[in-house]
């Protein structure tokens, strides 16, 4: 086999009330890798897009992840990575996971699939670090898993594959940029254990929501009490998009992982169309570009094409 082509979904990380912990993979938007085998001891990164990412691959996410791969074997051969990104650097729908988990994928499968999908989410966890700052799983997790995953621990790690009902994301990516590592360091470094006692109820309840199919329980649990009241600022209309998602029947959302995209969850497709158009009517009446996805959430993860 001399070379694997991929397709990377987008993921939606955080889920409301479980910050680092849960998440789950989008059907579309995708990004389009192929990684082919090279003679040369290195990592060569080629851009088909016009997002301008570093060609470095210690720079690069899917690079430092094709790294550590190697590294990991003692290879004396390297990988060139060929990069579609349809997913915007820094929406807020795991750009970067995206990318970090297409190149694992990928490179496993030509080096005979000797990597545990627990171990690709370790290697993934390298672009994480490079992209943010800190070695998060939640979206590297759903991205390579797929469906709903909750990351227990990063260290070690363990991470499950959760139960789910058929589900409906919109997506709504206001086009401006937010840094995970500024969106990060806005954070509270404690919560009182009031605070915390009210999110873990909830981050329980959501799970046990999504494994019994209970979509009241799924909306009761989606309240975030620790990181949505501090980045919201953040977000244009946040406040107006999430009362209109709601009315139009949404179970519930929020921020998607660190943003500025929003995600809204419905049980029907033609309710996550409905809030779609509320959601579009408005960014409409802002200055704000924006794009909208609908997605079912699908149980596979990165898929060979
Ligand atoms: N859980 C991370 C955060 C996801 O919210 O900072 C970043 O994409």
């Amino acid at each position: 086999m001399q070379e694997v082509r991929v397709l990377a979904p987008a993921t939606v990380s955080n889920v409301v009330c479980g910050f680092d912990c849960l998440g789950f993979a989008l059907e579309k938007p995708f990004d389009e890798m192929t990684v082919r085998r090279i003679s040369e001891r290195t990592v060569r990164i080629v851009n088909r897009d016009y997002f301008n990412l570093p060609t470095d691959p210690e720079k690069n996410v899917a690079g430092v992840v094709l790294l550590a791969l190697l590294a990991k074997i003692n290879a004396d051969f390297g990988f060139e990575v060929e990069v579609t990104k349809h997913i915007k650097p820094g929406s807020g729908i795991g750009s970067s996971s995206a990318s970090s988990c297409g190149a694992a994928v990928a490179a496993n499968r030509l080096l005979g699939d000797r990597f545990s999908k627990l171990e690709l989410v370790d290697f993934a966890m390298e672009g994480e670090q490079l992209a943010s700052g800190e070695k998060h799983a939640d979206n590297v997790a759903p991205c390579i898993y797929g469906g709903f995953t909750l990351v227990r621990s990063t260290d070690p790690l363990d991470i499950v594959s959760l139960d789910f009902p058929p589900l409906f994301a919109t997506v709504i990516h206001p086009q401006i940029e937010i840094k995970t590592s500024e969106a990060r360091a806005i954070l509270p470094k404690q919560v009182s254990l009031k605070t915390a006692v009210r999110q873990w109820g909830h981050l329980g309840s959501l799970v046990a929501g999504l494994a019994q199919g209970d979509y009241n329980l799924i909306s009761r649990s989606m309240e975030d009490f620790i990181v949505e009241p501090v980045r919201k600022s953040l977000i244009p209309k946040f406040d107006e998009v999430k009362l209109e998602s709601l009315a139009a029947g949404a179970l519930g959302g929020g921020i998607s992982g660190s943003g500025p995209s929003m995600f809204f969850l419905s049980k029907m497709q033609a309710t996550a169309e409905r809030v779609e158009l509320a959601v579009r009517s408005v960014y409409e009446r802002s200055d704000c570009e924006f794009n909208t996805y609908v997605s079912e959430i699908v149980s596979s993860g990165v898929k060979f094409v």
